[in-house]
């Protein structure tokens, strides 16, 4: 848990504005200082960009479905006004074309073949290849340990998984799944220069660019075939750019995601073994313990961006038009206000309303069933299998992921047996 001061050559925030940190940190100590500001804040964004994040759980539900809550970055200030430095780190999340930075008509000309083709039967037909999928890691994960029993369980398992579903989503021949692999790693690998990501970004387009051409040329039952015929029955409701553009949305918004998701359930399971017992034991599911992560340990920290249409007045504060604004779900998952005073407890069998950190609203997680059905699936078989599971190194002393988007750790060593 780092509570460590701002960088010594930032100027000091203006009073009652905190300052987003850009190298991470434990985010429950950040939100708990956010939080005790109110439910809504003022923030200074890296380059010293003035934005707002909502933080408390109705606050944020309001927001996240608020008819003047816009995402298209046209409202965005200073971004039009030329305030925002082309190389600005959170530029591409604001500015990049698709379902993520639209609204309203356009935002459902962009989801709605996507939604279509992403059904609970199809999404529900992947279980056995997950089941297969995670044994195989598993085996892997297995054979990692054999030297001191000890392996990084994120790298070995949390990480290859929901790229290697994605694919058989997607229909990519097994031959692409390495490369696809790879490349997706480098585009959201926070570590990685904007050079070298923009090179992995236009190489994996190209292989998005070919799994379209093969599944064009010979269809199967998969998304990007059914994105194809929406592209080629819908009266052009998606061109090629954006077909292509959904595949590779699909590709960075299922991978951290749920790599964090799952590195997450197992460090909180670890930690809190009277709740694993409770599952173990048949007193809770899986996908209690599933959704219990999602709210107490947000894998999505903090959302880029949103903007008001106009000034907004939420809770008692007011949210001026075209700033951009965080959707703060990791404070919302904590906030005593909707949880209680034991918001901070990790508690499987929690029943209280339900958390926000898949989203809510217009742009509400299109991968949630699939997100669910993976972390269950590889809960479900990684205890199955190593019931007295432990982490190797002390909770405490595992080092917080880069970035205020995302809340993970970095590593997650555990010790099978
Ligand atoms: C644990 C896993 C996941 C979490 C925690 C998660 C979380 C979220 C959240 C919070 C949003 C809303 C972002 C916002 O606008 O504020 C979102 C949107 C989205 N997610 Fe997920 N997600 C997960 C997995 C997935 C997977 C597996 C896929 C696809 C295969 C996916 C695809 C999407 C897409 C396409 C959107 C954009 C929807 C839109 O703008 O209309 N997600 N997700
Ligand atoms: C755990 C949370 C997440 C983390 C840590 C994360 C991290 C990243 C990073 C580091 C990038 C590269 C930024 C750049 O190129 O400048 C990126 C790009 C992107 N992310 Fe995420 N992301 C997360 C969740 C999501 C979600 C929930 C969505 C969908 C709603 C999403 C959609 C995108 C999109 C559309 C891009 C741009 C892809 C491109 O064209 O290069 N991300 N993400």
């Amino acid at each position: 848990m780092t509570t460590d001061p701002a960088p010594a050559q930032d100027p000091p925030p203006a009073p009652g504005t905190y300052r987003m940190r850009p190298g991470g940190g434990c985010p429950h100590a950040d939100n708990a200082a956010l939080l005790a500001r109110g439910p809504v804040a003022r923030v200074v964004l890296p380059g010293e960009i003035a934005g707002m994040a909502v933080l408390g759980h109705a606050e944020l539900r309001e927001f996240l479905a608020h008819p003047d809550v816009a995402k298209d970055p046209r409202h965005f200030t200073a971004l039009r006004e030329g305030g925002v430095p082309d190389g600005w780190p959170l530029r591409t999340f604001a500015t990049v074309p698709g379902m993520t930075t639209a609204d309203g008509a356009d935002h459902r000309r962009l989801r709605g073949p996507v939604a279509a083709a992403f059904t609970p039967s199809r999404v529900e037909a992947l279980r056995p290849r997950i089941t297969t999928l995670v044994d195989t890691l598993l085996d892997e994960v297995e054979e990692a340990a054999r030297a001191d029993g000890t392996a990084d369980l994120r790298r070995l398992f949390a990480l290859p998984l929901p790229m290697a579903v994605i694919g058989e989503l997607l229909g990519v021949d097994p031959a692409h799944h390495e490369r696809l692999h790879a490349l997706s790693e480098r585009v959201v690998a926070t570590g990685a220069g904007p050079e070298q990501t923009l090179a992995a970004n236009r190489a994996l387009l190209a292989v998005l660019g070919e799994v379209a051409a093969a599944r064009a040329a010979d269809p199967g039952d998969d998304l990007t075939s059914a994105l194809i015929a929406a592209r080629d029955e819908g009266g052009g409701r998606l061109d090629d750019a954006e077909v292509i553009g959904t595949l590779l949305l699909m590709v960075v918004a299922g991978h951290e995601t749920t790599l964090n998701l799952v590195t997450n359930a197992v460090r909180a399971l670890c930690a809190h073994r009277d709740q694993l017992r409770l599952v173990l034991d048949g007193r809770a599911t899986w996908a209690q313990a599933v959704e219990e992560t999602l709210r107490w340990d947000s894998p999505v920290s903090a959302f880029p961006f949103r903007y008001a249409t106009r000034d907004l007045t939420l809770g008692s504060t007011v949210i001026p038009a075209g700033l951009p604004v965080l959707a703060g779900y990791s404070a919302a998952g904590r906030d005593r206000a909707a949880h209680g005073p034991d918001a901070d407890r990790f508690d499987v069998t929690r029943a209280g309303p339900r958390h926000l950190s898949l989203g809510h609203g217009p742009h509400y997680c299109l991968g949630a069933p699939l997100a669910r059905l993976e972390a269950t699936v590889a809960l479900e078989r990684l205890f199955g299998r190593f019931p007295g599971l432990t982490l190797a190194e002390p909770e405490e002393t595992l080092p917080p992921a880069a970035g205020f988007v995302g809340n993970s750790v970095r590593r997650l060593p555990v010790r099978l047996r």
